[in-house]
């Protein structure tokens, strides 16, 4: 903040999370630049009426919260967050994997509740992750690094992807498959597409179908990329062990069957949340801006 009121003549909406259409069209009526973050829906009605805006800077690597066709109509350039936010997001990923797995949080809740009567040998039983099967859906950036970290858990990485863009950064034992036979032969399941179209609900209740009882699903992505109805069903039917959610399809809003199931680890959307990551996407999305505004190339645009 201190570096954008440097360069910048700054208005900061209200902090209301996300904030009203009416301060969102305020705030955007004078604007050339705006940073937005993942909770703001830039939508064709909103860019129409914001004449000089010239560069959106999405506070995220995700920008599913803007209408690219409508900004590209309008001139603007739309840029993100990447790279930056790549290992504290894996690093996010792995936390929640262990704690599902290991039962962490419930863990924490005995703890607190004063529930704890002592150490016995059949207290939280969970599932061993060394030497297991890590299943990734998208191998862009953050799937690769988490699946670097399996590494440390001599874990057997099995993948599928749209595309791959930098195939020199693939380790050649990780394993290429159709989606259907990594859902079958993963023991965690770890979700890092961006949300498109194409990517709403490709874990569905067929795909869940597929996943072995024994296995765990873990989403730091889009929330929208799973069936969060066909999740629950999962869950309480038994045919799946458990869940780690960061995020959700409606969020802040959860079904309301994730809250009465033991065996999920529910996180409030965290994934980049580290002091040195954040304050490093606030210095990206200020780079970006400063390029379009000095007729350069932005270098993080996306549309
Ligand atoms: C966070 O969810 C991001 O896309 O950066
Ligand atoms: C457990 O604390 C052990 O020592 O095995």
């Amino acid at each position: 903040m201190a570096a954008a009121r440097e360069r910048f003549h700054l208005t900061v909406l209200p902090k209301a999370s996300p904030p009203s259409r009416d301060a969102l069209l305020e705030g955007l009526r004078q604007a050339q630049a705006a940073i937005c973050t993942l909770t703001e829906h830039l939508d064709q009605e909103i860019l129409s009426q914001a004449p000089r805006l010239r560069v959106i800077a999405n506070y995220a690597v995700g920008y599913n919260n803007i209408v690219l066709e409508a900004a590209r109509a309008r001139g603007i350039v739309v840029t993100n967050t990447p790279d930056v936010l790549t290992e504290t997001t894996a690093d996010l990923t792995w936390a929640l994997l262990l704690a599902t797995a290991r039962r962490v949080a419930e863990g924490d809740r005995l703890v607190r509740e004063g529930a704890w009567q002592g150490w016995e040998p059949t207290q939280l039983l969970g599932a061993d992750v060394e030497g297991k099967t890590l299943g990734i859906i998208g191998m862009g950036r953050i799937g690769r690094a988490v699946a670097r970290r399996a590494s440390g858990f001599t874990m057997t990485v099995l993948y599928c992807s749209h595309g791959v863009s930098n195939p020199s950064a693939l380790d050649s034992q990780w394993q290429r498959l159709p989606q259907d036979e990594v859902l079958a032969r993963s023991d965690f399941i770890s979700l890092h597409v961006p949300l498109t179209p194409d990517t709403h609900h490709v874990i569905g209740a067929a795909e869940l179908r597929r996943m072995r009882p024994t296995a765990f699903l873990i989403n730091t992505s889009r929330g929208p990329v799973v069936d969060e109805a066909a999740l629950v069903d999962a869950l309480r039917d038994g045919r799946l062990a458990g869940a780690g959610l960061d995020v959700y399809e409606q969020e802040p809003h959860l079904h309301p069957g994730l809250l009465q199931l033991r065996q999920v680890v529910l996180l409030p959307h965290l994934g980049s949340a580290t002091l040195r990551t954040r304050i490093q996407m606030g210095m990206v999305c200020l780079e970006n801006i400063q390029a379009v505004l000095e007729g350069r190339h932005a270098p993080n645009r996306v549309a």
